[in-house]
């Protein structure tokens, strides 16, 4: 099949590309390279590639694929907040925008690359996708009201699906150390120490990259009646745990790091336990690779390989918002483009 991947520099992106790559489609890629230079090491290539920012995608950039898999985004709650208006013109406006052009030119298939996050402050454990949902950011707001407009245009022709995907971790060849299972990982590498920065009793949902980038491509292959215009939670229902049971795992690997709540943020307000059923109903055979012990035990294992030390843990190439924030520019100057 020929895929349209948006974003696929990034962190998910990366072994999205690999795995198409590795099934046999051919891969356009759109990203505007935002982290050029915090490659951890080398990427996947495309088949084509467009250094294009998706605020100004046309027609003739998506006409001839036979999928969309939006992935390209300002991608989590912090760098959302750093410009909303950047937030809302990138995340949702520009992904509406893509859904319409892939409908116009013929593209069957639309995949979004949604987030738990739209659960927000959960009223109750393990939501499932019809559960009340309370965004409580410009990132998470973002991708419900894509959500909401896209699935407006769903018809006979045009079938998109939303992937609510948990929060990821492990290893990337385009490495983030900003999302809780890495960042204490590379903490207690870098320093010894492992700082939790809520009391350690929020609920995540945490999902491998690489089970994400399956996701996608096992969403591309369901039969159309089976997903069309439905949100799926991406993630298992035995990977929910609290921030503390993640140190916990991180302290197996380094029985001498420290573990340290600083409680800078009090009891955090994101606290959500989710529901992955309906991921089981609609691909009854789409299992999970990683749990996060595996998974934590290879980026563990990776890197002590690179050798991950202090000035990686402090520095700004493994972390989107302190790069973002030397680029916000960029974004800026395309914004004015589009508008
Ligand atoms: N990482 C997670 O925990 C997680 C969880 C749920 C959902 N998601 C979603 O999955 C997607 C990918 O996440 P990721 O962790 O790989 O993010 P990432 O930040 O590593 O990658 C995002 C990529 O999008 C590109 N990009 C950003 N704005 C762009 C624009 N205007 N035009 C073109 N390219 C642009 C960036 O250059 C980057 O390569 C995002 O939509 C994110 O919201 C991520």
């Amino acid at each position: 099949m020929k895929v349209f991947v948006t974003g696929h520099r990034g962190f998910i992106g990366v072994h999205l590309v690999e795995l198409l790559k590795q099934a046999g489609h051919q891969v356009t890629g759109c990203d505007l390279r935002l982290f050029e230079g915090c490659e951890w090491e080398p990427m996947p290539i495309c088949d084509r590639e467009l250094v294009k920012d998706v605020r100004e995608l046309a027609l003739e950039d998506v006409d001839g694929h036979d999928c969309v898999m939006h992935l390209a985004a300002i991608s989590n709650d912090p760098m959302g907040d750093l410009d909303p208006d950047i937030t809302f013109g990138i995340n949702r406006d520009a992904s509406i925008k893509l859904a319409q052009l892939a409908k116009q030119a013929g593209v069957g298939r639309y995949l979004f690359s949604g987030s738990c996050s739209v659960y927000g402050a959960g009223e109750k454990l393990d939501l499932a996708e019809d559960d009340t949902l309370n965004p409580l950011t410009a990132y998470a707001k973002s991708k419900i009201e894509t959500e909401t407009a896209v699935s407006e245009l769903a018809d006979a022709g045009f079938t998109p699906v939303y992937l609510r995907n948990a929060t990821a971790y492990g290893h990337s060849p385009m490495l983030r150390i900003d999302l809780v299972v890495n960042n204490l990982l590379a903490c207690a590498l870098a320093t010894g120490e492992i700082r939790i920065m809520s009391d350690g009793t929020p609920w995540r949902p945490l999902v491998h990259c690489r089970d994400i980038a399956r996701a996608f491509i096992a969403f591309m292959n369901a039969p159309r009646e089976k997903v069309s215009n439905m949100a799926i939670n991406v993630g298992g229902n035995s990977e929910n745990y609290r921030v503390r049971d993640v140190a916990d795992q991180v302290k197996r690997l380094m029985p001498n790091a420290s573990i340290t709540f600083t409680g800078e943020v009090g009891a955090d307000p994101r606290n959500y336990r989710v529901n992955f059923d309906l991921l089981g109903r609609v691909l009854p055979d789409f299992r999970l690779q990683y749990n996060l012990e595996s998974g934590m035990d290879e980026l563990h294992r990776k890197m002590v390989d690179h050798g991950f030390k202090l000035a990686d843990f402090q520095g700004d190439r493994y972390v989107r918002l302190r790069t973002l924030r030397h680029r916000m520019n960029l974004l800026n100057q395309q914004a004015e483009q589009v508008s």
